[in-house]
Formats: structure tokens, C-alpha cells, sequence
């Protein structure tokens, strides 16, 4: 199936379809222009005759006039590449019907009438993974946004709700198991053939609909809801993946109880089913009843699992959970309500998985993504708000903008409020739209009147793209400390100028004797420019700011290094005391790479650095997974970001300069964390999990000073690994050696992992992302390994992904690595275009890089362009980019 054909017209537009339309640009939806559908669709009937190369599709809706829209005398079913095999109105011949694009248009007279529609379709050449596809040997379904209309002709936009009841049949020993939405109603068998109608009670949108046909296994479990409901729990896998999938259940169970606790949500249904898929464009998508998942998100176990594969099990099995009142039992109205429920879903997984483990380094782990992946994408050619304005492929607005953006901004509501009041604004949101699909406004208006709170002005944060930036300065008037802000809100496409916004910010004011402050204030900046003043203060107080991060904005902070080094051993807010440490390294790389650094200057960074670090190492209250984040050193593209025309190799030469002479000083300190470290026996306990991040931490300092060395560390750590933890860890560090050690190891693990696709994904990753000097070549020759496929999204990701953020790679001076991945989008975009067009926003970082790598990576983007069929993922991104 091809996605590069002529565009479809935008849902209830029929204007659109006469303009002429560039064959190359395809349509821009607009937020303004929504208009409710005509028709509503009470029930739908589903009846699928499966086989993996065609499967015949019976669609009967039985559909009547919207009440609250403008009569139509036509109904519009969006499809996607659909080939009609036959329509019925009333059992009979309709009045007319047209194909519109790929539209179908059919004329209807009356008030209520049935829809017969049948379709056949060919999962297996389905490469997209929209729709119904085939992933080795199973069937199933991804259908949000738009992918539903890939299986049959429907009014597929999430205001329309229906009732669904799905029939499937098929050859038992192909699918033994098939699943659907809801509670299964009936079964039977028929020869070789069997099948199962499922019934889902509640009333949805199609993107949730879902189909799973296949050879699979489950671990089934129960969990008993408040209200005493029996909930029937199964995690289902291809056989051989059952013991890898305790941990996901254990997830489930965790998660249901949390939402009861939290926010006070229980489960509708007697059950709920979880599937397992290898071949998936996302990580997971929250079906009614039958969450689909990536096996990254699913599979685990201690050989095979590092300890962030499984808190990211933990965390999106909470977030798919989460989704059936955050965005099943209350969806959204259009998609640029999307942030309505991933934004919410965001914050409430971020929430769940702070209450599961150390909130402090969740916190921590959570801002690292949004400064790492939204920042940038706030500050370039594809800022947008987190209700966006308007699209022309959906599928790009899955973003970091309105996922993590969106969380942090109903955070900051739930800080201004409190718990208590925000929980009230919650319950207000989930008792008043239940059942319907709902706006961004509904949110916001539910939390006001819930909470007492006023957001007239907050509402800009739905509206106005870009990062603010908050310039501090404290200053002493007798004894007072005056804390005044200014903020600023940059310009972004489109959005020339914009209005300062509501910015709570969380302050403590330290004295510098005793090194306590006496208590946190939250201030909200509301104006371009405000003045708090505190009393009662001798001297100058230090300023901690933006505590917790309360914020999603930049500081600019005048602040002393002193100053610094205070907060980075003194801070009594985790997340604040690792910011001054981040503050202090970051200011030091920033300048040193653009050159700016005198050798005293430089002398003496180095040395305030030392001092703060050593405040870590030698802290015994720390723990050690909190330990961990204080040593890490901010992140090559975080310190880019910083930088106005950014020259990638010169950070990283700083970069590592810096970790090297670092090791040196701390030489003893880091020896001493890695012997205690290493005696700690393998558990998932906080204290094991921290000493395993430690142990790998001080390899990659010892790396930077002395590379033979930490090679055979990191072997010895390799060799007597018993959990993947620590495997990865060591392998990660000998990736940047070129030695024998690093040789050896990569050739034991694709030995010892072959087989296991998500392992064998690690060892693409770790090569792809290296700090070796060779990376380019090593990534041109896996691209040619056996094991190496575009079809297969994680794979394709696990080889390119990683390699975008490889100093020498992605950004060798002679363009070689825009090239690559430039390559690479061409080649994916007919198989997998959503796939294909997530790899563009790394090309379009062009504007901040210095001159000579930004016309080699801007060119890239001008031959993508140029291409002569591209789908509309990446058109719509490489035009965004090109600016
Ligand atoms: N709703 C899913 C989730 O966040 C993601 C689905 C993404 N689909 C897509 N076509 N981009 O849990
Ligand atoms: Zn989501």
C-alpha cells in the first residue's frame, strides 16, 4: 500500500476537494476550521474472514443525522488506499456514491440508515503498520490517528463514537487466538476454521479499535477493582516470551491500584489484554481491553533487561493503563486535542512511576527528556504549540511538544492548585465529560472550576509555542532580598510575537552560614517583568529557583560558581541541587567551547567543578541512584543547545577534556564508589540498581583519562556481568575503544544474544552511538549486516537513531553523516513513512549549527525535498524544516 498518492481531503470539507492542489502539498487541516460530523453512528459491525495476504472486511453502521451539526445529503467515509468491493444502503442499492480521493461519498435521503460496505485488504504488503498488518505470522492493528480507514470506509475522526461488535474467522492453526475490544460474547469452530465475536459496551472512537489474530500465549493474572469487579489480566507473547513477562504484569496490577488510589479512576471492563508485537511504528497504543505493545515495552528479565528497559516496561504499561479514562472513556474531540490525553496521560505515568521508585531521579530522568528532545524542537523549524494550530499528517504531532511539553504544563496547574484542589478539578474533568470527546478548553475550564483556581492567562501555554526564558537577579535592600524576573518568550513559526505567561516558580533562599533556608515560596511570574521581595535577611541569601523544576522554562541566572558549588552540595531540593551541579558544567563547557576561556579561567571552573563533585561523592546521606545523576555530566546536545552557531566537535572535544581531567582528580573517589559498587548482589532493588548505574558511570570517566585502561575494566565488568545492566554498560564504554576488548565483546554478544531481536537491537545501538572515531563506517557496514532490516521499525530505529546523536558520526565536518541519514529517509519513506519522517527533525537543527555544517545538512534536506514521490510525513516535515 502506498502513502505517496494524491492527498484526501480534510473531513466535512467538501470545498476542498475541487481546489487544486499542488500534487506534492497535501492539504493543511486547520484547528478553526472544525466542524461536528453530520452524522452520528450509534452501532458498528465488524465481520473479518482473516488470511495474512487478504482479508475480507464487512462493515454495517448503522448511522442517523447529528442533531447538533448542519444537515449533510451526503456522508463522507474517509479510506486510505481502500478498494470497494461493494456498498449496500438499506439492503439495498444507495441513492449515489462517489469516490472522492480515496474518499467515498455516499448520497443518503433519508434520517437513519444502514451502511453495508465490504473491503479486502492484504495485511502482508501492509509495511506502513497502519491498519491491519501482519507481524511475523500474527495479525494485528494500529489504527490512531488515522489508520483505521486503512481497513475499511469510515468516518474516521475521534468525535465520532460507536458501539462496536466484531466478528473475525479464520484457519485455527494460523490464529488460535483471537482478540478483539471489550468482552469476548461467542466462540464456535467450523471445520479447520474457528472464530470469536468480541463486544466492547462502550461507545469509541475508531482509533481505538482493535484486532489481534495469532499463535500466542498468555500469563493471566487478576486484579479485583474498589468496586469489587474481577478484572481478568492477560499479557500475551509469541511462545518461548512467557517468563520475560512478569514484570509487565506485575506493571498492570500496580498501575490499576495507583490510578484507584490517585485519582480515584477503576477499570470498566471483566478484562483486559495486553499483546506483545515485534514489528510496531510506536511504543504501545491503548485500545479498549486490548492494549497493542512494542516487545521493548513487554519483555524482560534480568539478562536481557537493563534497569531503564525496565522502568520504561513499568512506565508505558502505566501510561496505556492510564489512557482508559485519559483518553478512552473521555477522547478528544479533533487532533489538536491530542495533548488533552497524552499530555494528562504523561503526567500521570510520570506521577505513577515517582510514586513506584525514587521520584527525585523520575524527576530528574523526566526533565533530561524534555530539555534533550523538546527544547530543541521548541527552538527550531517544527516548534509548535501543544495544541497545535494546524497539520497536514497527524503523525508528526506525536511530539515530544505535546506529549512532554503538555505534561509539564498540567503539572504546573497541579502546582498552582495543590494536590487537594487539583484532585477536585480532576474529578470534576472525568464527572462532567465521561463518555464524550472532549477539548483542551473542557480540561482547563474543569481544573478552574474544580480547583478555584483562575487560568484565564495560563490558557497561553496551550497556545504559544517556544520555551520561555526567565532572566533572575537577586539583590540585597536592607533586609530584604529583591528577586526580580523577567521573562521572555521567543518567537517560533508563525508566532512572532508573543505574551508574557503565568510561570510558577518554586524559591528557597539559602543562608550562606547556615546553609538551611527557612522555608519554599512559590512565585508566579505572570508580567514581562515582576519584583518579590522577602524579608528578614542579613546578608545576600543564595537563590534556589525553579525547584523541582515548577517550570518548563530556561533560567538565566547571575549566579556565582560559589554560589553554585553551595547549592550542588547543599540544596535541599534534589532536583535543584542537580541543576547547580548541571549549571556549573554547563556554563564551563559552553564557554571553553566557544573558545571564550582564559587558562585561569579555565583553571578555575575546573576546580569549583571538583569541588562540587566531590560534595557527591563524599555525601553519605545520597543514595546512589541519586548519586548517579549528580555525577552525570550534561549531554553533548544539551550543551549544543546552549550555543548559538554550535560547533559539534569542538563541544565534544571540551566534553571530553573536561570528564578526563575530572577522572584524574576524582581518581580515588570513583575507585572507592566502584569497589563498594561492585560488591552489591544483582536485585531490583534502588540500592542495586544505583550501584550498577555508579559502576558504569565511573567506567566512562576512566574512559576519558585513560582508554586501555577502562578497556579492561570494562571487559572484566563485561565478562563477569550477570544481568544485562551491567553487560550493556561495560559494552557501551569499550564501543569508544578501539582495542581488542572491544572486538572480543561485540563478537560474545551477537553470539550470545542472536535470536533475541531486542538484544541484537542493543548491539546496533551501542555501535551506532559510539564515541568512536569510526562510527560512520561502523554504521555503513551494519546497515549491510544479515540481521540488519528497514522493515522492522525498531531495528531501522536501533541502527539510525542512536547515530544522530554521535558527535563524529551525525556531524562529521564533511556532511557524510547528514548524508547517511538523508539516505536512509529516502529509502524508509516508501516502506515505512512514519518511521521515515522521525528522523528529519534531527536534519532540521541546521540553524544552530556553525555555518559550514549547517549548508551541509540544509542541502540534505533540499535533495529529500526534491525527491520525486514522498509520502506526506515527510514532505510535511522536510518543507517545516526547510522554513
Ligand atoms: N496513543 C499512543 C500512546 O501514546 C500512541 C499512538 C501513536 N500513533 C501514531 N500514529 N503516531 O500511547
Ligand atoms: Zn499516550
Amino acid at each position: 500500500m502506498d502513502i505517496a498518492r494524491t492527498p484526501s481531503t480534510p473531513d466535512g470539507n467538501p470545498e476542498m476537494a475541487d481546489a487544486a492542489v499542488e500534487p506534492k502539498a497535501p492539504p493543511e487541516i486547520r484547528r478553526e476550521d472544525y466542524q461536528p460530523f453530520p452524522w452520528l453512528v450509534p452501532t458498528t459491525r465488524l465481520d473479518f474472514e482473516l488470511g495474512l495476504e487478504k482479508t475480507r472486511v464487512t462493515a454495517r453502521l448503522e448511522i442517523e443525522r447529528n442533531p447538533d451539526a448542519d444537515a449533510s445529503p451526503t456522508i463522507r467515509l474517509n479510506g486510505d488506499g481502500l478498494e470497494l468491493v461493494s456498498l449496500r444502503c438499506d439492503g439495498g442499492e444507495c441513492a449515489g456514491h462517489m469516490m472522492d480521493g480515496d474518499d467515498l461519498v455516499v448520497t443518503l435521503e433519508g434520517d437513519r440508515h444502514t451502511i453495508e460496505i465490504v473491503t479486502e485488504i492484504d495485511p502482508g504488503a501492509n509495511s506502513q503498520l497502519m491498519g491491519l498488518y501482519a507481524s511475523s505470522g500474527m495479525l494485528c492493528t494500529q489504527c490512531e490517528a488515522e489508520g483505521f480507514r486503512r481497513i475499511t470506509f469510515f468516518p474516521d475522526r475521534p468525535d465520532v463514537l460507536s458501539t462496536y461488535t466484531v466478528r473475525m474467522s479464520g484457519p485455527k492453526k494460523d490464529f488460535p487466538v483471537l482478540l478483539s475490544n471489550g468482552n469476548r460474547a461467542d466462540m464456535g469452530e467450523d471445520g479447520a476454521s474457528h472464530w470469536a465475536e468480541w463486544h466492547d459496551p462502550w461507545p469509541k472512537p475508531s482509533y481505538l479499535f482493535a484486532l489481534v489474530a495469532g499463535d500466542l500465549v498468555a500469563r493471566s493474572d487478576s486484579f479485583t477493582t474498589m468496586g469489587g469487579r474481577k478484572v481478568e489480566l492477560n499479557v500475551w507473547v509469541r511462545d518461548g516470551d512467557l517468563e520475560r513477562t512478569e514484570h509487565a504484569m506485575e506493571s498492570l496490577k500496580r498501575s490499576m491500584k495507583w490510578d484507584e488510589d490517585t485519582f480515584g479512576r477503576e477499570y470498566d471492563l471483566d478484562l483486559f489484554n495486553i499483546v506483545a508485537v515485534s514489528d510496531f511504528n510506536m511504543g504501545a497504543m491503548e485500545n479498549k481491553g486490548l492494549n497493542v505493545f512494542n516487545t521493548k515495552y513487554v519483555l524482560a528479565d534480568p539478562e536481557t533487561a537493563t534497569d531503564g528497559d525496565y522502568d520504561g516496561i513499568e512506565g508505558v504499561i502505566g501510561h496505556e493503563y492510564f489512557h482508559n479514562w485519559s483518553g478512552n472513556r473521555i477522547t478528544c474531540r479533533d487532533w489538536f486535542q491530542l495533548s488533552l490525553k497524552e499530555g494528562f496521560t504523561v503526567l500521570r505515568d510520570q506521577l505513577f512511576s515517582q510514586d513506584m521508585g525514587s521520584a527525585p531521579v523520575k524527576r530528574i530522568e523526566g526533565v533530561r527528556v524534555l530539555r534533550g528532545v523538546q527544547f530543541p524542537e521548541d527552538s527550531g523549524p517544527l516548534a509548535h504549540p501543544i495544541r497545535p494550530d494546524s497539520y497536514r499528517e497527524i503523525s508528526n504531532f506525536y511530539t515530544s511538544t505535546v506529549y512532554n511539553k503538555g505534561a509539564e504544563v498540567i503539572r504546573m496547574m497541579k502546582t498552582m492548585a495543590g494536590d487537594e484542589a487539583f484532585r477536585r478539578g480532576t474529578d470534576l474533568y472525568f464527572d462532567r465529560h465521561d463518555g464524550e470527546a472532549a477539548t483542551c478548553e473542557d480540561f482547563v475550564k474543569a481544573i478552574e472550576d474544580g480547583s478555584g483556581i483562575d487560568l484565564e492567562q495560563f490558557r497561553l501555554w496551550y497556545s504559544q509555542a517556544g520555551t520561555p526564558k526567565v532572566s533572575v537577579e537577586l539583590s540585597q535592600e536592607g533586609d530584604e532580598a529583591v528577586l526580580t524576573l523577567s521573562q521572555a518568550v521567543p518567537p517560533t513559526p508563525g508566532q512572532d510575537d508573543k505574551k508574557p505567561m503565568p510561570i510558577p516558580l518554586r524559591v528557597a533562599l539559602f543562608d550562606r552560614d547556615s546553609g538551611s533556608h527557612s522555608g519554599e515560596h512559590l512565585v508566579v511570574l505572570d508580567k514581562a517583568r515582576d519584583s518579590f521581595r522577602f524579608t528578614g535577611f542579613a546578608r545576600k541569601p543564595v537563590l534556589s529557583i525553579n525547584r523541582g523544576f515548577s517550570a518548563p522554562v530556561t533560567i538565566g541566572r547571575d549566579i556565582a560558581n560559589d554560589e553554585l558549588v553551595f547549592l550542588a552540595a547543599k540544596d535541599d531540593d534534589p532536583f535543584a541541587r542537580y541543576e547547580a551541579m548541571q549549571d556549573l558544567m554547563v556554563r564551563h563547557l559552553v564557554t571553553a567551547s566557544k573558545g571564550d576561556l582564559s587558562d585561569d579561567a579555565r583553571n578555575a571552573g575546573q576546580a569549583d567543578i571538583v569541588r562540587a563533585l566531590r560534595a557527591v561523592t563524599d555525601d553519605d546521606a545520597l543514595d546512589d541512584l541519586m548519586r548517579g545523576e549528580l555525577l552525570s555530566m550534561p549531554s553533548q546536545t544539551y550543551i549544543a543547545e546552549q550555543i548559538e552557531a554550535a560547533d559539534p566537535g569542538r563541544i565534544f572535544e571540551e566534553r571530553e577534556g573536561l570528564k578526563a581531567f575530572l577522572a584524574s582528580e576524582l581518581q580515588d573517589e570513583l575507585h572507592h564508589i566502584y569497589d563498594r559498587a561492585e560488591k552489591l548482589p544483582y536485585s531490583q532493588s534502588a540500592e542495586a540498581k544505583g550501584a550498577r548505574k555508579l559502576k558504569t558511570l565511573v567506567l566512562s570517566f576512566a574512559a576519558a583519562r585513560d582508554p586501555q585502561k577502562a578497556a579492561e575494566l570494562a571487559a572484566h565488568q563485561y565478562d563477569r556481568a550477570d544481568n544485562m545492566t551491567d553487560r550493556q554498560g561495560a559494552l557501551m564504554v569499550l564501543t569508544g575503544i578501539d582495542s581488542a576488548e572491544r572486538t572480543g565483546r561485540l563478537l560474545d554478544f551477537y553470539n550470545r544474544y542472536q535470536g533475541n531481536a531486542l538484544v541484537i537491537d542493543k548491539w546496533f545501538a551501542l555501535q551506532a552511538s559510539s564515541l568512536h572515531p569510526k562510527v560512520i563506517e561502523h554504521v555503513k557496514a551494519l546497515a549491510e549486516h544479515p540481521d540488519f532490516t528497514l522493515r522492522n521499525p525498531n531495528r531501522a530505529r536501533s541502527l539510525y537513531m542512536p547515530f544522530t546523536g554521535a558527535p563524529h558520526g551525525f556531524h562529521a565536518a564533511n556532511g557524510e553523516g547528514y548524508r547517511l541519514i538523508a539516505n536512509l529517509i529516502l529509502d524508509l519513506d516508501p516502506i515505512n513513512a512514519q518511521t521515515a519522517a522521525r528522523f528529519v527533525p534531527a536534519l532540521g537543527r541546521w540553524r544552530k549549527l556553525e555555518p559550514g555544517r549547517a549548508a551541509l545538512m540544509r542541502a540534505e534536506l533540499e535533495r529529500i525535498a526534491a525527491a520525486p514521490k514522498l509520502s506526506r510525513d515527510s514532505f510535511e516535515q522536510v518543507t517545516r524544516s526547510l522554513g
